[in-house]
C-alpha cells in the first residue's frame, strides 16, 4: 500500500450542496421503509435469508464469524439456478419476460421469458454434462453481452461447477492466467464478438490462451460473430453440435443441491501487485445478498423493466444483471454492443421501446453521454423511467445533475451505489423513498451494513469533520469469502491495516448529516471507467516490452473516463522515444492485459524521479500528470530530473492538445 497521502480532490465535490429529499409518492410506495434501517442485522438477513431464497433443506445458523473468515446460512442446501429460473417457472411465472435481449446489429432481438431460460440453460446443462462436466469441474467462461452467457452461468451453477467469466476485453495473456489459476478443464467461448459494428474474434485470442493452459481440455464455441474460426479436432465443440440437440427437459437434468457455502465463482480483480486476485464467492450467502440489495436499492416491482448496462464479465454484470434481478423474477434489458452504434442515442431508443423504469449504469458513461449532449435522449421518450442509478467510481455533481434532468427527467431518484468486487453486493447507498439525496454522495450503509472512516491511528473520524480510511466493521452475506490460493494475500490486503475491520482501500468522509463521501482509492490502484486497474500490473507490461528499462505508471484525472493511465517510460541503451513508439507500447499494454490497460499518454524520459534509496516517487509523477506545483522534491537523488519530465509531458500534451 502507498505511505503517500491520499488525494483529496474529490473533496472539491462538497462544495455542491444541493439536495433533493424523497418525494412522498415515491415514499409510499418505495420498497424501502423506515423500519428498514432500524431492523438489526440478524434478524433483517435473516428474514431475508429464509423468505427471498428457496432452500432444499433450510439452513440452521444465520452465520459463523471467525474473523476474517465469514459462513452464512450454514447447514442449508440450495441450488442458484434453482433460485433463479426453476422456482419462478413452477411459481406460474414461465411466461413472464427474464430478458428482453437486444443484439448490437439493429433488429436483431430476442424476448426471453423464464420458461425460455428454463429450457436453454437445462439444454446447455446437459450439453456441458456430456462433455464430462460435474459438480467438481471448474470452467472458464469468455463470452460478451449473449444470452448465451446467462444461461451458461446458470448452467453451469445448475450443475454445480465453478467458474470464473473474463470479460471479454481481456488479452490472451490475461485470459490464461485466470485459467490457470483456477485449473479450469473447460472453456465456453464465442467465435467473434460484435463492438461498434465489427466481429472482436474472441476465439483467437482463446485459442492462444488455451495454448498456454493445458489444464483446458475441451471447449465449446458458440457462434455469434460469424467469423471464420479454426476448431481443433477432439478439443472444441460448436455450441450448437453439443447443445441443440439436448433435451430441455427439467427432469433430464435436475439442480444439484449445493451446500451454502460452496463456491459459486471467482471474479479476478486487480490489485496493489500485478497479479490479478481471485475474489471467491459462495452460494447462499451471494445470492441472499445480491437479491435483497437489487430489491430495495432499485425498489424493483413485478412490473419493473430494469436495465443493467453494464458488461456481464464484471462483479456489476454477476451481481446486478444475472444473479440478483433473477432471484427476484425480475424482467430485464440486455445489450450486445456500445452506446453510439449505429449512432449516439442507441440506448435511449432501448429505453423508449422496452419502457424501461430502472436504469443502473456507470459515471463514465453519463459523463460520455453529457459530452455528446442532451438531444440525442431528447429524440426520445424517457418518461418510463422511474429510478436511475450509478456505480463505479464517485459521481461528480455535475454528472449526477446532468442524469437526473435528463435522463431522470428532473423526477427521478438517483441512487449512487458503492460497492466493490470484494463486497459483492451494494453496501453504501441511498434507499429511495427514504433518504435524501446529495449530489455526489453515496449516502449511508445498507441496512445491516456498519460503515466507519478511521484515521491514521484506526480511530473513528467523527461525522462532518475530516477524511480517513473506509472500512466495514461487520460481515455481510456477500463478502468475498478470501482469495483463491492466497490466504495471506486475503489477510494482508484486507485486514491487516487496521486489525478486526475489513479495509476497502477506499478514502470518504461522512458529513454531519451522516452520509458518507467516497473520495477513491487510497492505494496504487486506478480507476479507468469504473474498473480497478493496478498501477504495477501495468508497468509489468511495459517492462516486459524488450525495448523498455523502467516504466511507472500513474492516474490523471479525466472529463470522461473518471481517471486515466499515464506511463513515464524509460526506453533501454538511452533510446528517445517517439510517437511510433508510444503507439507500440500502447498496444503492447493491450496485448498483455487488454485494451481498457492501454496508457492515455506516455511520457518518455531518460530517468525517473528516486529516492535515494532508489523508491519511485509517484507522488511527484501524479503531480506531473495532474500538471500541479510539485511538491517537496529534496528527497530526490537528482532533482533535475523532475524538471526534465515536466518538460516533456508538456510537450507530450501539447501534441495531444
Ligand atoms: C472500487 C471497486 C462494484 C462495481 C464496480 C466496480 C469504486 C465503486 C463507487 C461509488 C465511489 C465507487 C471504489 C471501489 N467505486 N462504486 N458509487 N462511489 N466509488 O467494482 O472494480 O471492484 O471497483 O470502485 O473505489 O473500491 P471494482
Amino acid at each position: 500500500m502507498s505511505d503517500e497521502p491520499m488525494n483529496l480532490t474529490i473533496d472539491a465535490l462538497m462544495t455542491e450542496r444541493r439536495t433533493y429529499p424523497p418525494s412522498p409518492t415515491f415514499a409510499a410506495q418505495a420498497n424501502a421503509q423506515p423500519d428498514s434501517y432500524t431492523t438489526d442485522a440478524d434478524t433483517f438477513w435473516e428474514t431475508e435469508g429464509r423468505n427471498r431464497l428457496s432452500w432444499f433443506k433450510p439452513f440452521d445458523t444465520l452465520r459463523e464469524w471467525e474473523l476474517p473468515y465469514a459462513k452464512w446460512y450454514l447447514g442449508g442446501q440450495l441450488n442458484a439456478c434453482y433460485n433463479c429460473v426453476d422456482r419462478h417457472v413452477e411459481a406460474g411465472l414461465g411466461d413472464k419476460v427474464a430478458y428482453y435481449w437486444e443484439g448490437e446489429p439493429v433488429d436483431d432481438r430476442k424476448t426471453i421469458t423464464y420458461a425460455d431460460l428454463q429450457h436453454m440453460v437445462v439444454k446447455a446443462a446437459n450439453g456441458f454434462k456430456s462433455l464430462g462436466m460435474t459438480k467438481d469441474s471448474h470452467v472458464g467462461v469468455y463470452l460478451g453481452m449473449v444470452p448465451e452467457a446467462v444461461v451458461t452461468m446458470l448452467a453451469l451453477a445448475r450443475i454445480g461447477a465453478a467458474f470464473t467469466l473474463v470479460f471479454g476485453g481481456f488479452s490472451a495473456e490475461s485470459l490464461s492466467g485466470r485459467l490457470n489459476d483456477m485449473q479450469c478443464q473447460f472453456l465456453i467461448t464465442q467465435d467473434g464478438a460484435w463492438r461498434r459494428g465489427k466481429v472482436i474474434d474472441l476465439k483467437g485470442t482463446a485459442d492462444a490462451a488455451m495454448a498456454d493452459a493445458p489444464s483446458v481440455t475441451a471447449c465449446v464455441v458458440l457462434k455469434r460473430g460469424g467469423n471464420e474460426v479454426p476448431m481443433t479436432d477432439g478439443r472444441d465443440h460448436w455450441w450448437h453440435d453439443l447443445v441443440d440437440p439436448q433435451s430441455s427437459d427439467p427432469a433430464s437434468c435436475p439442480c444439484e443441491p449445493m451446500d451454502s457455502e460452496d463456491l459459486l465463482f471467482l471474479m479476478y480483480s486487480s490489485g496493489t501487485t500485478g497479479k490479478p486476485k481471485g475474489v471467491m464467492h459462495t452460494t447462499a450467502g451471494y445470492l441472499a445478498g445480491t437479491s435483497t440489495t437489487h430489491h430495495y436499492v432499485f425498489d424493483i416491482k413485478p412490473e419493473t423493466v430494469y436495465w443493467c448496462a453494464a458488461d456481464i464479465g464484471w462483479i456489476t454484470g454477476h451481481s446486478y444483471i444475472v444473479f440478483g434481478p433473477l432471484v427476484n423474477a425480475t424482467t430485464s434489458v440486455m445489450y450486445e454492443g456500445t452506446p453510439d452504434f449505429p449512432d449516439k442515442d442507441r440506448w435511449w431508443e432501448i429505453i423508449e421501446r422496452y419502457k424501461v423504469t430502472v436504469l443502473y449504469t456507470a459515471p463514465t458513461a453519463v459523463r460520455t453521454h453529457m459530452k455528446w449532449g442532451p438531444e440525442y435522449a431528447q429524440k426520445h421518450d424517457l418518461s418510463s423511467l422511474v429510478l436511475i442509478g450509478s456505480v463505479g467510481e464517485p459521481i461528480n455533481p455535475e454528472a449526477w445533475i446532468w442524469y437526473r434532468d435528463h435522463i431522470g427527467g428532473g423526477r427521478t431518484p438517483v441512487v449512487d451505489t458503492w460497492w466493490q468486487t470484494e463486497t459483492g453486493m451494494i453496501l453504501i447507498t441511498p434507499l429511495p423513498g427514504l433518504s435524501t439525496l446529495k449530489p455526489g454522495s453515496a449516502s449511508r450503509p445498507f441496512p445491516g451494513i456498519e460503515a466507519a472512516v478511521l484515521d491514521e491511528n484506526g480511530h473513528e473520524v467523527p461525522p462532518g469533520t475530516g477524511a480517513g480510511y473506509l472500512v466495514i466493521k461487520n460481515p455481510w452475506p456477500a463478502m468475498l469469502r478470501g482469495l483463491y490460493h492466497d490466504d495471506d494475500r486475503f489477510k494482508e490486503t484486507y485486514w491487516s491495516r487496521f486489525p478486526g475491520v475489513y479495509m476497502a482501500g477506499d478514502g470518504a468522509r461522512v458529513d454531519a448529516d451522516g452520509d458518507f463521501w467516497l473520495m477513491g482509492r487510497i492505494d496504487d490502484v486506478m480507476n479507468v471507467s469504473g474498473h480497478r486497474l493496478s498501477t504495477i500490473e501495468i508497468e509489468s507490461a511495459l517492462v516486459d516490452h524488450p525495448e523498455v528499462a523502467e516504466a511507472a505508471v500513474t492516474a490523471r484525472n479525466d472529463a470522461i473516463t473518471g481517471q486515466a493511465v499515464v506511463a513515464y517510460v524509460t526506453l533501454k541503451g538511452g533510446k528517445d522515444g517517439s510517437p511510433e513508439k508510444a503507439k507500440e507500447l500502447r498496444d503492447h499494454v493491450a496485448k498483455v492485459i487488454g485494451a481498457i490497460a492501454k496508457p492515455a499518454n506516455i511520457v518518455f524520459t531518460p530517468e525517473l524521479p528516486k529516492t535515494r534509496s532508489g523508491k519511485i516517487m509517484r507522488r511527484l509523477l501524479r503531480d506531473v500528470a495532474e500538471n500541479r506545483t510539485l511538491g517537496d522534491t529534496t528527497t530526490l537523488a537528482d532533482p533535475t530530473v523532475v524538471s526534465e519530465i515536466q518538460a516533456r509531458a508538456q510537450v507530450e500534451a501539447d501534441k495531444e492538445g
